[in-house]
This record gives C-alpha cells, sequence and structure tokens, in this order.
C-alpha cells in the first residue's frame, strides 16, 4: 500500500469526486502525472452510482442536429448552444471510447447495443447497462480503470486561493485537517442534493464546494433552475428517496391516479413523455388540487420481460413489498439534478481563475439552460471530463510558488445546532424553493436562510446556506417563468 503524506507532496492534478467525470478525468491522465482523486466518503457514494436510466449518445453523424434541438427544447432555449453541439458531437467519440476500452453496455442477443427512449427524446438514443443500474456498471467500469490514487473518506472545507490562484485545498482526510496543493485543481464534486428534504441524491452530495466558492467571490449561474425528477418514491426514512428511472415511462409505464386516469395530458399532449418539468409541475398541481395520490402503472408489461429489462427496481421494491408489474407504485416529484451551477466556459475553466477547474453536475457550461434532457448528465460528466483533461495537458508548465495560507476551519466543521437547522433549511427549500414558487414564499425563505447564517453554526452548515443563498437570489431575480423555474403569482 503506497503511504500517503499529503503534507509534503504536490500534486500535478488533484480531483474532487470519484463520480463520473471525476472517474473520466482520472482515466484520461497519463499515469506517469501525479493525480489524487479525492472523495467525501466511500467512492461509490456519489450520484453517478444511482443512475437508472442511462447515457445518452447521438446514434451518428446525421442525429447530432435532432439531440441538439431536444436538449435545447426542453432546456427552455436558455442553453449555450456552443456547449449543447460539443456535447452532442463528441458524444459520438466519448461513447466510442468507453466501449473501446470494454465497458459493457446492454445488447441483444447478437450483440448489437440496445436503446431506449425517454421523456422529450425524439427517437431511442440511450444506451444503457445491467438493464437499470447504467450508472452503477459505469461507475464500477471507471474504478477499475482509474490508474491513479484515490483517497477516500476526505471532505473538502476550503480552497487555497491567492490572487486568482488556486493552490490547492484544505481538508479532513480520515477526519484529520489536512493540506493539499496542487498546481491543478478538478472540482467534479456533483450537486446540491442535500439541500432539500425529498432527493434522488447520495447523502455525499451537499453543496460544500459551491458554498466555498460563493464565498470566494466565483460566480454560479444558472442557480433557479433545479430539476425535480417526476417519479420518485418518497415513503422511506432514508434521506435518499428512491428513483423510478424515466426508462419506465420510455418503455411505456403510465401515470395515473387512484382511479386509473392518465391526467397528465391534461397538462401536456406529451403525456408522460413531456419534458421532466412539466410532468414534475403536472403531478405536483394535480395532486394538491384534486388531494389524490399518484402512481406509476406497469400493468401493461409482461413480467419476465419487466424483470430482465428492470432487474434492480423490481428486486429493491420487492423487498418493499412491491411485486412489479403488477403492483403501482405511489409517486411523487423529488429534487433530482442541478441544472445550475459554478460557471464555467466548455472546457471547464473559471473566468478569472487559474489552476481551478469545475466538470460534471457541479459545472455550469450553459449546456443544460433551464432544464436538463433525460440521460444528458452521464454524457455531460464524460464530455467535459474528456475537455478539460485536454486543455490542461496543452497548457505550458509554470513554477508555482506556494503562499502561506493560515486560516483553518479543521476544528468548527459541525456545531452543536447544526441538525435542527440543516433540517429546517431542507423543509424551507422543498416548501419554498421547489417546483411551484411564489414570490413571497421566496422571501421568507430567503429570509430564514439569512438569519440562520447569524447563528453560531459550523462551516459546513454555512458552506450549504451560502449555496441556499444563491439559489434563492436567482429565483428571485427571475420573475417569469422558465423550465424548471416556475413562479405563480
Ligand atoms: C432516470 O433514470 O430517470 C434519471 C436519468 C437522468 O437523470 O437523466
Amino acid at each position: 500500500m503506497q503511504e500517503n503524506n499529503f503534507l509534503e507532496n504536490k500534486y500535478d492534478v488533484l480531483i474532487i469526486g470519484a463520480g463520473l467525470a471525476g472517474l473520466y478525468a482520472a482515466m484520461n491522465i497519463p499515469k506517469e502525472k501525479n493525480v489524487l482523486v479525492v472523495c467525501k466518503d466511500i467512492p461509490w457514494e456519489c450520484n453517478t452510482f444511482y443512475a437508472q436510466g442511462g447515457m445518452v449518445t447521438a446514434l451518428n453523424e446525421a442525429d447530432i442536429p435532432s439531440h441538439v434541438e431536444d436538449t435545447m427544447a426542453a432546456g427552455s432555449y436558455h442553453n449555450k448552444k456552443e456547449a449543447v453541439e460539443i456535447l452532442s458531437q463528441t458524444s459520438l467519440e466519448t461513447t466510442k471510447d468507453i466501449i473501446d476500452r470494454g465497458m459493457e453496455f446492454d445488447t441483444d442477443e447478437d450483440g448489437n447495443i440496445l436503446y431506449t427512449k425517454e421523456a422529450a427524446h425524439s427517437i431511442e438514443r440511450i444506451i444503457h447497462a445491467g438493464g437499470d443500474a447504467t450508472g452503477r456498471y459505469m461507475h464500477y467500469f471507471m474504478m477499475v480503470q482509474n490508474k491513479h490514487m484515490l483517497q477516500k473518506n476526505t471532505l473538502v472545507y476550503d480552497l487555497l486561493i491567492d490572487q486568482g490562484r488556486c493552490y490547492g485545498v484544505k481538508a479532513t482526510v480520515n477526519y484529520e485537517p489536512t493540506t493539499i496543493y496542487a498546481d491543478d485543481v478538478i472540482i467534479a464534486s456533483g450537486g446540491i442534493g442535500s439541500l432539500y428534504e425529498y432527493n434522488t441524491n447520495s447523502r455525499t452530495v451537499s453543496a460544500d464546494i459551491h458554498g466555498i466558492c460563493v464565498e470566494k467571490g466565483i460566480a454560479l449561474a444558472d442557480m433557479e433552475f433545479m430539476q425535480f425528477h417526476p417519479t420518485v418514491f418518497v415513503d422511506t426514512p432514508y434521506a435518499r428517496k428512491l428513483l423510478l428511472t424515466e426508462a419506465l415511462r420510455g418503455e411505456g409505464a403510465h401515470v395515473v391516479d387512484e382511479d386509473g386516469r392518465r391526467f397528465l395530458f391534461d397538462y401536456d399532449a406529451r403525456g408522460e413523455l413531456a419534458s421532466r418539468d412539466i410532468v414534475s409541475r403536472g403531478i405536483f398541481d394535480y395532486r394538491r388540487k384534486t388531494g389524490k395520490q399518484a402512481y406509476l402503472d406497469f400493468s401493461m408489461f409482461e413480467a419476465e420481460w419487466f424483470e430482465h429489462r428492470f432487474p434492480n427496481i423490481t428486486r429493491t421494491f420487492g423487498t418493499l413489498g412491491y411485486h412489479f408489474p403488477k403492483d403501482r407504485a405511489p409517486i411523487s416529484p423529488a429534487f433530482h439534478y442541478a441544472n445550475g451551477g459554478i460557471e464555467c466556459d466548455t472546457n471547464g475553466a473559471i473566468s478569472g481563475m487559474k489552476g481551478l477547474y469545475v466538470i460534471g453536475e457541479a459545472a455550469c457550461t450553459g449546456v443544460h439552460g433551464a432544464n436538463r434532457l433525460a440521460s444528458n448528465s452521464l454524457l455531460e460528466g464524460v464530455v467535459f471530463a474528456k475537455r478539460v483533461v485536454t486543455h490542461l495537458l496543452a497548457k505550458e508548465t509554470e513554477e508555482i510558488e506556494i503562499p502561506t495560507f493560515e486560516k483553518d476551519y479543521g476544528n468548527i466543521l459541525h456545531k452543536e445546532n447544526d441538525e435542527i437547522y440543516k433540517q429546517k433549511l431542507r423543509q424551507v427549500m422543498w416548501d419554498d424553493i421547489g417546483i411551484i414558487r411564489t414570490t413571497q414564499g421566496l422571501l421568507e425563505a430567503k429570509n430564514l436562510i439569512y438569519d440562520m447564517k447569524n447563528h453560531d453554526i459550523g462551516r459546513l452548515l454555512q458552506l450549504r446556506l451560502n449555496t441556499a443563498s444563491a439559489i434563492v437570489d436567482a429565483a428571485l431575480s427571475r420573475t417569469e417563468s422558465l423550465g424548471s423555474h416556475y413562479i405563480e403569482s
């Protein structure tokens, strides 16, 4: 086992996060480079691991304009078109690369890749693995492929920034405050899920790095556009709620009320296959108006086929007493994905900042616009990870003199009442900065967040509150509804 003396080493590249984006970036950096990947907990506690549906790939050159258009339409044309074109165009190369390296996506008996459809895609172009365990399979594959050192149990609580340059991070490594220096730091720490009462995210995804960015004056963008997944089983005691993949609807599952009525057609002619923001809002609104429960109905599927196509869902829900496809599942929308994030260009570079990059869900390249198209996130992870590495490897090396960084929050990450405030924050985010917002609700949330910041709280809660403030401020500034930001007058 290699001994790692963080204090004496300076890494060429430090990657914060061991989800798909972080690991694919690591995979693309030559072995000779001194690279460290860190993650907060165990490596598989990340959103990639829980991704079910699949990864989009343009089918061929001819499909690119259609994939671009589907992505832009889902994003209410708020997307940066250049980023969307890069995403789609590069998908051909990255998908091929991953397959050539040995990743096995699901195929038919003749070895042809199977493509599925999800909401708002005009054709079937989503590849999947393990039926409904695409993220888990891809994560495992990339963990095995990664040739660089990975340090788990590393909680980053500060970025070492001086005069527009990042020199590394402060973190607890196995609970010990530690300084890790690096020539280049890539943030791949995911989104903000733990801020919301109901969410589908890994418990490690808690907006810490976004909060540090707010503190350092690094811009976040599109933070009003938080995405809610329409079909989530929320009736569990765990923080992470259980996703029922969009691929279920893509394959033909229906959303019904307790009388079996497919009410989503009241909201959009595409019914269950309208974009995620519309379906989430429809379910939320219908339940609010009628008091009726919404269900995902699988009764049209043949049992053997269902179990083969969705083995993990069948198994997981079986342990909860649901026998799919016979039983229907009660559903609610829940927070799923941050469309916005740390603002960067299409190489992951952060404006005005040297040595600091961002990729994956943590980033905002503008690719998702006001609402991400289903299954574009795994693709985004790999495409922009590859780009940041290409950019880093091409840039000239510079001699770096590390300044002294005195401040250390290592001992005050948590304070006694933090749990109470964290729970209050999760509630207020869900109630007031959720699927349907009002100006008054947002103003109340803003005051509450401000008030919590003025209590005696630990650093990690402070960082969550910084991010929550950025979301509420962005939501207040956008007075008209757009995509996943819906404001009721
Ligand atoms: C799902 O499987 O429904 C989630 C896919 C995604 O978030 O794009």
